[in-house]
Parts: C-alpha cells; structure tokens; sequence
C-alpha cells in the first residue's frame, strides 16, 4: 500500500521511498521479516513485474516458518524443538530425537516403546532391492547405492504418494527411518563383496546397524556399548540443522507433491556434495594428504592462498563455533579409548590450533564445524572413508521427514519456484542455418 502520511515510530512497518518516483511504501513486518510479495506493488509504471530481491543461495531469505529447529550462529547454539542440543545428546537416544523433531515433543515411555517397535518392524527392505544393489559396480560410492535405492523405494511403496493422508505419511516415518541403516549397510556390504547381513530386531538402531555393517559369522553380533552409544549420539548431532542445503532439497522437492522417497533421494543427493555432508570424506582425505605435522604451515598457506579449503572448517551460519564440534570432540575421546588412538588426530588437532590463532581463519570466523572430527570417530570405529555421507544421511533422515511433514501441512507453502533476474537477449529472430 503506497503512503504519503508519515508513519507514526514504534509502529510494526517498514517504509520504503522509490527514489526514482518519489513514492513510499509502508509494508508490514512480521518476525522481524517482510514479504517478499510485499514488494511487488513498487513498481516505475503499471506495466512493470514490480520489484523483487535478489538473494542467490538464499542468503537473507527465510522460506518457510519453522518450529523445529532453532540455531544462533553467532552464540554457537542449537536446539531441536527448544532443547539444547548437548542436553538431548547426553540423555536421550537418537529414536527419541527422531520422535522429538517429527512430532514436537520427546516420547513418553509408553509412545517410546510404539514407536521403537515400529521403527524396529520397519528395517526390513524387499528382496527386490538387494537385486538393485547388486546391480551396481564393485566399486560404486556407496552413498550413490544409497541415494538410488532410496528412490527405488518409492517404486514398493506406491501408496506413499497420498502424502495428504496422515497414516500414509506415518507410514513412511516407519519405514524410511527403518530402512535408512539397512540400505547404508547394504551399500557398504556390497562394496566389500560380503553377504547382506538382516537387521537383528533385538539391538538398538545403531547397534543394529553396526550388526549389518560388521558381522561375519558370529551367531549373535554383540556392538561394542562404548560404539554403539557413540555412533547413537552421531546421529543425534546430525538429526536436523534447519533449512540447510539438503533440508532444502526436501521441502523444495517434496513441494511438488511427489513422493516422500523420491524427496528423500533428493535430498540425500544434496548431502552427498562436499561442501554439505561430503564434508566429513573431504576432511579425512585432506588429513591424509597433509599426511605429518610438518607439512601444515605449506597446507595453511595455501589455502590462504585460495588453492583450496581447509574442509572441516567454516560454517554458513556458525560464526562463533559449532556446538556439535564440541560434544564430537569428547566423544572422540571415549570411542579412541576403546580403538586406541586415530593417528590422524594430532594432525587434526594441530591444524585446528594453528588455523584459530590465524588472522586469515580469525578475521572470516571461520571455526571447526560438525565434520571436522566426525571423521575421525568414523574411521576408529572402521567405516570407509565412502561411507561418511552415508551415516550423516541415516541421521538427518528424522530430520528430512520433520521438515517435509512441517512444509506439507503449512499453508503457506506452494510449490517451491523461485525467480530470475533475466540479463540475457532481447526478442530476436532465427536466421536459417545456411545463412548463419
Ligand atoms: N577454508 C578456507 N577459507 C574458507 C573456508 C574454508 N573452509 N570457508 C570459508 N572460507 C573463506 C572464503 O574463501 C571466503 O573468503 P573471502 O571473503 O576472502 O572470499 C570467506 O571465508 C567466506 O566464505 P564463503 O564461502 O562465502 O562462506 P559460505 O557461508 O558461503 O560457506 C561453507 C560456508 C560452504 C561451509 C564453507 O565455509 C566451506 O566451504 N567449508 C569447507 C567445507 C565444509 O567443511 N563443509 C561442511 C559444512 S557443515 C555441514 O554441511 C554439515
């Protein structure tokens, strides 16, 4: 609504003066945020579009109203459904988390047991998928099977696509939070040439999952506690992050209404990049190409110099640190304990000493994130370097779910279609090819 009265002070509006016509437009704000449509009305003459921003990567744009999550990144916090994330690490376990971010509150212990059991009735894929897998070569990442079988999910699931039915959704919370540690195994036991191992519905999730990754011929694969626990809090740490790259990928695919698989495998693909959930791979091949202590200054110095990043480091929206580097880093204690310690360690240790005392790394706030010493643990407890990405994804898969549900039942949301600035030709016409 344009305005030529001044607007009283205090008031909740913003005014905005086009200063190629003069005119000032009063728009509402709401959460300390204004409406993109809003703008539209600023417009030269009537036959403009109106004014849009102009935001790649969604830098400043908030593109949905959450409850979920909730991260200040310059005071280092972050809080799933209101409870700090180093509260729910130290006294719940990942399904609990997994109910707390769909749901929006922590499980009695009766909806705990239903829950469980059906998370648990759940892990069991289709025999059809181990062909899908076997179809892959010897040597395929592991988090590519991951990604494709997630979307061949939906081909057993078809029912799945009436996503407005709140059972059918339920359905697949059971099934892919169930499944996500079955088709990982999978992939891994595929890449190493071992037989599937079934789930044990008698172990936890993550001692289940680590039944399906390691166990050869042993009558009853019993985890280690100390791992189980550990990879369990992994999961945590890594069960939502708001609207980051792949939580994106889910609410903005998911937002044509296809199937929650086919979200899932979207999103899961967004992980799967390096500068996302890759990150935690990245971190361990670089440690290995550092390879000593005495080789760091050359490294630091040439990622000052642009010629690469120091991965692990570094965070869209953590300014201050990452709570999650810090829980992981005394978890990293517990499992070297038990596996005695990760050689790589000191390398990572003395990198993160030297990068905070540096003004390149100090003046851009650029601190150790969730995926600097994740790695680590990961290759103590014997996963392949391949296989990060792929436990990143077991645990953000609650959070993929949280925030598809959320979007799917907010009416605010339509089918995600984003703007263009158009700098390219003008109307132009096509000259026959035997004249060009
Ligand atoms: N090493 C060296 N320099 C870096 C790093 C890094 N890891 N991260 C950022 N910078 C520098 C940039 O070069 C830039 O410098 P400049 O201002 O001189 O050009 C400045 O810091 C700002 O960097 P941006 O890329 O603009 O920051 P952005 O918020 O876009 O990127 C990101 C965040 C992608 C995480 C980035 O820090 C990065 O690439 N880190 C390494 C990869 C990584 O660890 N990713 C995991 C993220 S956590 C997760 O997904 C779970």
């Amino acid at each position: 609504m344009a305005a030529t009265a001044e607007p009283a002070k205090g008031q909740n509006t913003l005014s905005i003066t086009d200063n190629r016509t003069g005119k000032t437009y009063i728009v509402p704000i709401e959460h300390d945020t204004i409406k993109a449509t809003d703008l539209r009305q600023i417009k030269v003459n009537p036959e403009d579009f109106g004014m849009m921003t102009y935001d790649p990567a969604f830098m400043n744009t908030a593109s949905c109203k959450s409850k979920i999550t909730f991260i200040d990144g310059d005071k280092g916090i972050l809080r799933y459904r209101g409870y700090p994330i180093e509260q729910l690490a130290e006294k719940c376990t990942y399904l609990e988390v997994a109910y707390l971010l769909i749901y929006g509150e922590l499980p009695g212990k009766q909806q705990l047991e239903e829950w469980t059991n059906h998370i648990t009735t759940h892990t069991f894929v289709h025999e059809n998928i181990k062909k899908v897998m076997d179809g892959f070569h010897y040597d395929a990442h592991p988090m590519g099977m991951f990604v494709s079988t997630l979307a061949a999910l939906s081909t057993f699931y078809p029912s799945a696509k009436k996503i407005n039915d709140p059972l059918e959704r339920e359905m697949t919370f059971y099934r892919l939070i169930g499944k996500a540690p079955t088709l990982a195994a999978f992939a891994y036991r595929h890449s190493v040439g071992m037989p599937y191992v079934h789930p044990d519905n008698e172990l936890s999730y993550a001692g289940d999952f680590l039944a399906m990754m390691y166990r050869v011929a042993e009558p009853k694969y019993r985890p280690n506690p100390i791992m189980e626990h550990a990879l369990d809090v992994l999961f945590i740490l890594h069960a939502d992050h708001e609207q980051n790259c792949s939580a994106n990928a889910m609410r903005g695919v998911g937002s044509s209404q296809v199937d929650p698989y086919s979200a899932a495998a979207a999103a899961a693909a967004a992980l799967y990049g390096p500068l996302h959930g890759g990150a935690n791979e990245a971190v361990l091949r670089m440690l290995a190409e550092i390879g000593t202590k005495e080789n760091i200054p050359g490294f630091i110095k040439d990622v000052k110099e642009g010629k690469g990043r120091l991965m692990g480091f570094g965070h869209r929206v953590y300014k201050n640190y990452d709570p999650r580097a810090a829980i992981i880093k005394k978890l990293a204690d517990q499992v070297f304990e038990v596996t005695g310690r990760n050689p790589k360690l000191d390398i990572a240790l003395e990198l993160e000493k030297i990068a905070l005392q540096d003004e390149y790394f100090v003046k851009r706030k650029l601190y150790p994130n969730v995926d600097f010493y994740s790695g680590l643990i990961y290759q103590a407890m014997k996963f392949p370097v391949d296989m990060f990405p792929v436990l990143f994804a077991i645990g953000r898969m609650s959070g993929w779910l949280a925030q598809w549900s959320e979007m799917l039942q907010d009416p605010d949301q339509k089918i995600a279609r984003p703007r263009q600035v158009f700098l390219g030709n003008e109307k132009r016409d096509v000259v026959m090819l035997s004249q060009r």
